[in-house]
C-alpha cells in the first residue's frame, strides 16, 4: 500500500488517539528537513502509529533507513501495510529508548534524529544526552514539543544545550525554532532543529557529566510505566 494511504488511514482510524500523533504541521515540517537534508541514516525516538515515521519515509532518499523506536507496538499494525521495498526501509524497535540508545543502538551514528517519547524533563534529558552520542558533525536533531502546555521539559533540555553552546563560542550546534507563535495551526506544539557542527568525544563527554549532574540533582520523575502508557494511549 503506498504510504499516504496508510498517512490517511492513521489519520482516520485513530481520531480518538490523534494529539499523541504528529500534527500535519509537524509532519509537514519534518519532511522539508529530510527533503533538505537528505539524510541515510534516520531514528525516531517514539514512534507512536508511526505517522512521523511515515512521513518522513516518503520523502527520504531510496537509500535511507529509518530506525525507529517505542515501547507500545501500535504501529505495527500500519507497518505490516507497507509493501516488501518499504518495509525494508524501516526498522522497528519494540524496546524502551534507554535500551534502544545504550545497547541495540550503540553502534549506529545518525544524520538525523527525531526525539518524541516521553516528555518528562528527566526522560528528555536522558534521550538527548544518549541520542547525543550517536551524532556526527552534520547530525540534525529535531526535538518536538517544545511549547507543550504542562511540559516544559523539552524547552529546558533545549535551553541547557543553548546555554554549552553559547559557552563553547557558539562552536557546537546551529539552532532554529518553529515557534507555535509563528506556526498558526491549532495543533502545533513547537519544534527546535539542532544541527550538530562540531562535536568531539570529550565535549561529548562534558555535556553527558553536566547532564548526568542535572539529573542526579532534579527531583526523581518516574517516567510512565509500559501499562500506564498503553491506557493512556487508548483513552485519550
Ligand atoms: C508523542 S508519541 C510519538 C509520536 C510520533 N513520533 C509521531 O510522530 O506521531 C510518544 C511515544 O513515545 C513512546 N514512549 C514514551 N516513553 C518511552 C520510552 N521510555 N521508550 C520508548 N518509547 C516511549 C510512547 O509509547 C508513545 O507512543
Amino acid at each position: 500500500m503506498k504510504i499516504n494511504t496508510i498517512l490517511s488511514r492513521i489519520t482516520q482510524e485513530n481520531q480518538h488517539i490523534a494529539p499523541w500523533s504528529s500534527d500535519l504541521s509537524t509532519a509537514t515540517i519534518l519532511k522539508f528537513l529530510i527533503q533538505i537534508y537528505s539524510p541515510r541514516s534516520i531514528l525516531e525516538l517514539g514512534t507512536f502509529l508511526g505517522y512521523g515515521t511515515l512521513s518522513m519515509l516518503e520523502v527520504a532518499p531510496s537509500n535511507s533507513k529509518i530506525y525507529t523506536v517505542d515501547v507500545l507496538n501500535n504501529f505495527l499494525k500500519y507497518y505490516k501495510q507497507l509493501n516488501q521495498i518499504d518495509k525494508k526501509r524501516i526498522l522497528f524497535l519494540n524496546q524502551s529508548t534507554d535500551q534502544a540508545l545504550s545497547s541495540s543502538l550503540s553502534h549506529v551514528s545518525f544524520d538525523f534524529i527525531f526525539v518524541d517519547a516521553d516528555h518528562l524533563f528527566k526522560s528528555i534529558l536522558r534521550d538527548t544526552r544518549n541520542s547525543l552520542k550517536l551524532c556526527k558533525s552534520g547530525t540534525i536533531i529535531v526535538l518536538h514539543d517544545t511549547e507543550l502546555p504542562g511540559f516544559p521539559g523539552v524547552k529546558y533540555v533545549v535551553n541547557i544545550l543553548k546555554v554549552i553552546n553559547y559557552i563553547c563560542f557558539s562552536s557546537l550546534f546551529d539552532s532554529f525554532s518553529f515557534r507555535t507563535k509563528d506556526i498558526k495551526q491549532k495543533d502545533f506544539t513547537g519544534l527546535e532543529v539542532m544541527r550538530v557542527k562540531y562535536l568531539p568525544r570529550f565535549i561529548y563527554n562534558i555535556i553527558n557529566t553536566i547532564f548526568i549532574c542535572i539529573d542526579f540533582i532534579i527531583p526523581s520523575q518516574n517516567p510512565p510505566t509500559k501499562e500506564e502508557l498503553m491506557t493512556y494511549s487508548r483513552h485519550r
